[in-house]
């Protein structure tokens, strides 16, 4: 891969719902090429956090810019063809084909020629023989490959991944896992991933933001929340997998 993927910038980003402070005056620098997950429970702020990057959502105040270019300076289509997006719940259209969905981006991007299926479906690890089925006929796992799939069709260089292994078993959760860390890896991406699993973030990610009632309230590497750092929130939630862990460890003995 000749280059990596690029920087993101947040900057005093607030995004209100009424009363409801869903994003609070977040600034944050994101290098280009880091794999960031964003954690903190339900309702912390992550969605919407993410969804500024891809004018999903706009900021109230504040900015984002990518690689210094500020994302409102875009038309959407040309914003949102740079920016892979896998969506909280899948988010496949039930009554197109699995290649039909894997090319929706190219379609909206007016590139109907580049339609590259098959060499995604190797990319996520998917038998070719899958790009005919229908979304019903797959499996949680493959859904969640082809909606990985498609979010890399137009070949961004950004990843915004938001849940991306929900609602999965946890065998399945950890090879997709795997698997979405090698692709990031081997295309040089910048990955923003969500996640409410601590666990998931710290076996994955580069750097751990955490997020509590729309503020990040810690911003550490996985070694350092390892080690103590980040505050009592980002240790509550460090607490959680290691006391599994003790746990198991103390049946076994
Ligand atoms: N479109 C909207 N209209 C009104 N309120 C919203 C909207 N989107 C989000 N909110 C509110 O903003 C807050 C943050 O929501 P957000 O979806 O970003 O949380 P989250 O951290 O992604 O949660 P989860 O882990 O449950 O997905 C919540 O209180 C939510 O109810
Ligand atoms: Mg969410």
């Amino acid at each position: 891969m000749d280059d990596i993927g690029p920087k993101v910038r947040f900057d005093a980003v607030t995004r209100t719902f009424g009363e409801t402070h869903a994003v609070d005056s977040v600034t944050l620098d994101i290098a280009g090429g880091a794999f960031v997950a964003l954690v903190g429970q339900s309702g912390s702020g992550k969605s919407t956090l993410l969804k500024t990057v891809n004018r999903l959502v706009v900021p109230t105040s504040g900015r984002v810019a990518i690689d210094d270019r500020d994302v409102a300076a875009d038309p959407l289509p040309l914003l949102r063809r740079r920016i892979g997006y896998v969506f909280q719940n899948v988010g496949l259209f039930p009554h197109l084909s699995v290649a039909e969905n894997i090319a929706i981006p190219l379609r909206i991007a007016g590139d109907r020629d580049a339609v590259r299926v098959d060499e995604l479906l190797d990319l996520v690890e998917l038998p070719r023989a899958l790009a005919t089925r229908m979304p019903a006929e797959l499996s949680g796992g493959q859904r969640q490959r082809v909606g990985i799939a498609r979010a890399l069709a137009a070949r961004p260089r950004l990843m915004l991944m938001d849940e991306p292994f929900g609602a999965l078993d946890p065998v399945t959760r950890d090879s997709l896992g795997g698997a979405v860390r090698a692709l990031h890896d081997r295309l040089a991406l910048t990955t923003i991933m969500v996640t409410h699993d601590m666990a998931e973030a710290l076996l994955l990610a580069d750097r751990v933001l955490v997020m509590e009632r729309g503020r990040i309230v810690a911003d550490e590497t996985p070694s350092a929340l390892l080690a103590g750092e980040g505050g009592t929130t980002a240790q509550a939630l460090v607490a959680i997998p290691r006391t599994q862990a003790e746990r198991l460890l103390a049946i076994e003995r």
